[in-house]
């Protein structure tokens, strides 16, 4: 049983035409400030306690951990499992809304997980699909929602994509700056015609959406201020694969 609030956003039919067609979408709001101020407050708690670090669900997405070297993308992986704060959110219950609108009546909660830009120096995610971390046997009909507990902006990382990418397969890709100790994940050079992308700056409280194959990329933090992101997926369950895609990458 789900103790999520009632949901109090609805997209319209222009919106969800928008998404199917260009494979993203933007919002305005999805929750109030006072949720985003709440959570903030959680988000930086358990970044600055190192929760998860000795189980795996704490590394950074673009370096390889060591000691003594502050973390440039540092990302926990199902924020809810460390801080109370983030169960039974209105952004999760409007999130949810939202994915049935995208997707149908059949989407499941498929997780969570927060990705960190430290003020000054924190890593861009370079261009990625990120159906190229998943199980390659499996199928999904897949959105992530990704909402910032701040402004997004060009200078702190919003989200950026690339039009209609959505409808490529899942593309070759290699772990970021070519080290096989590295977690994180960037699509092969010569994929992305950087020309086309789309920059999503987003207020306090709004989110943007996009599905598995999505090219999407976020720049580097140049500001003051730290940009926090807490993102949930949602899924269709799809037939697994006869046969397993081979992503060598992984
Ligand atoms: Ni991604």
């Amino acid at each position: 049983m789900s103790d999520l609030p009632e949901p109090t956003v609805v997209i319209t039919a222009e919106q969800i035409a928008f998404y199917h067609r260009e494979g993203y979408l933007a919002i305005d709001q999805i929750t109030t400030i006072e949720e985003v101020a709440y959570l903030q407050n959680a988000y930086d708690r358990i970044f600055e306690q190192r929760v998860g670090h000795d189980v795996g669900d704490a590394f950074d997405l673009v370096g390889q951990d060591k000691d003594g070297q502050p973390p440039k993308l540092p990302q926990i992986v199902e924020p809810r499992n460390y801080a109370p704060e983030f169960r039974n959110t209105l952004y999760e219950a409007n999130a949810m809304a939202i994915a049935k609108q995208l997707l149908g009546e059949g989407v499941i909660q498929r997780g969570s997980h927060a990705i960190f830009k430290p003020a000054h120096y924190g890593s861009h995610t370079p261009w990625h699909q990120d159906e190229a971390y998943w199980n390659p046997s499996k199928n999904y009909h897949s959105v992530s929602i990704w909402m910032p507990l701040q402004e997004a902006t060009l200078e702190n990382g919003c989200m950026q994509f690339i039009p209609k990418s959505h409808e490529l397969d899942v593309l070759p890709h290699h772990k970021i700056g070519h080290d096989p100790k590295v977690i994180g994940l960037e699509v092969d050079e010569g994929h992305v015609d950087v020309s086309n992308a789309v920059a999503c700056p987003i207020p306090t409280g709004g989110a943007t959406f996009h599905g598995g194959r999505m090219l999407h990329y976020a720049g580097a933090n140049k500001s003051e201020l730290p940009r926090r992101a807490y993102i949930l997926m949602f899924a269709v369950p799809l037939p697994p694969f006869e046969v397993p895609r081979n992503f060598y990458w992984q």
